[in-house]
């Protein structure tokens, strides 16, 4: 089985070609950091515009990478929600009127699916249920994932996501946009001890998280300690508050076998070595995808494409793009 996979939903345009057992055959992506880079954060209008442009060169590149045509697909995978409605709609309208042409099945892809099933393509001995950790910039949330399509939400932030957090201290320290890998970087050279910020809903009985607190306390003290130390000090208390959460959802879900973590806060190495220790102390396996599969990607939509025309799930043509689709 061979599917096309189309991703659009942010600031990522991205075209990819993966078989079902998991081989990534092309996998294309074009960034628009420069576009949004004098905004600090993307703007939805521009990214619509960038994603349009990008999008068609980026499948005919993928189907010259993966040495096959549209003809030897068989269905065409589009995320339609939930981002930025634009450019959600670009990538679906493109994906229907693939599917419409070759007169191939089309699956509108939800793309925190996208994310929830990426470590299944990475590790192929993933077995469900497994407790994800969901970390993105739009989102922060603990699933347990039951099976395809079946996914049972433990708890979620009650105010920021975790990457918007990073992306937002980032901005305080002048680091630029995207802000995660700039706030993992200057870390490194930070003392983790040196600025006091709370922690917050640490050790609450809920799961879910909170990261606006944090944020604050960033704010205040830049000016007041270096740089280095407020986000060595910043990535600590996000760590921490990961695992508190966390741990507090492996005790409400114990049928989970494995810990796993996916969307573009995987990609940080802090993140992921204090999970996997989390895993160790549980006995758990750990997952975590490969950096590239973590951040947006199409390679993570044509693989929640494969999952679901395994399971049947096909999508009409006049699917609708949907801005908000919680899991
Ligand atoms: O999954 P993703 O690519 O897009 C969304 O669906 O949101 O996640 C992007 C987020 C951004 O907030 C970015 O700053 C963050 O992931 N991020 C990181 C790292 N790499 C990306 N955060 C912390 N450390 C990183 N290395
Ligand atoms: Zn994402």
């Amino acid at each position: 089985m061979l599917i096309l996979g189309l991703e659009s939903s942010c600031d990522e345009t991205a075209a990819a070609l993966v078989t079902d057992e998991g081989r990534v055959l092309a996998h294309r992506l074009a960034g628009q950091e420069a576009a949004h880079a004098p905004y600090g954060g993307v703007v939805p209008e521009i990214a619509a515009r960038a994603h349009v442009e990008a999008l068609e060169p980026l499948i005919q590149a993928a189907f010259a990478d993966a040495g096959v045509t549209l003809a030897e697909v068989d269905a065409v995978a589009a995320t339609a929600g939930p981002g930025l409605i634009g450019g959600v709609m670009v990538g679906l309208v493109t994906g229907k009127a693939l599917a419409h042409a070759a007169n191939k099945p089309l699956i509108a892809v939800n793309h925190l699916e996208g994310h929830a099933l990426s470590p299944r393509l990475a590790d192929r001995d993933l077995a469900f249920p497994y407790l994800l950790l969901l970390v993105s910039g739009g989102h922060c949330q603990l699933l347990l994932v039951e099976g395809v399509g079946r996914y049972r939400r433990l708890a979620t932030t009650i105010d920021d996501a975790v990457g918007e957090a990073f992306d937002k201290t980032a901005k305080l320290l002048g680091l630029g946009y995207p802000g995660g890998p700039a706030v993992e970087r200057l870390a490194q050279e930070g003392d983790p001890a040196a600025v006091p910020l709370p922690r917050p809903l640490k050790g609450a009985a809920e799961p879910h998280f909170s990261f606006a607190g944090l944020k604050s306390a960033v704010a205040r003290a830049v000016g007041g300690h270096a740089p280095a130390d407020i986000a060595a000090s910043f990535q600590l208390a996000v760590v921490e508050c990961l695992i508190d959460r966390t741990r507090r959802a492996l005790a409400v879900a114990p049928q989970a076998t494995a810990l796993v973590v996916a969307g573009g806060v995987a990609a940080n190495g802090a993140v992921r070595g204090a999970l996997e220790a989390l895993a160790a102390e549980h006995d758990l396996r750990f997952v975590a995808p490969p950096g590239w599969l973590c951040t947006d990607n199409a390679a993570m939509i044509a693989w929640a494409g494969v999952e679901r025309f395994a399971a049947g799930l096909t999508d009409p043509l006049d699917v609708a793009a949907r801005p908000r689709w919680p899991l």
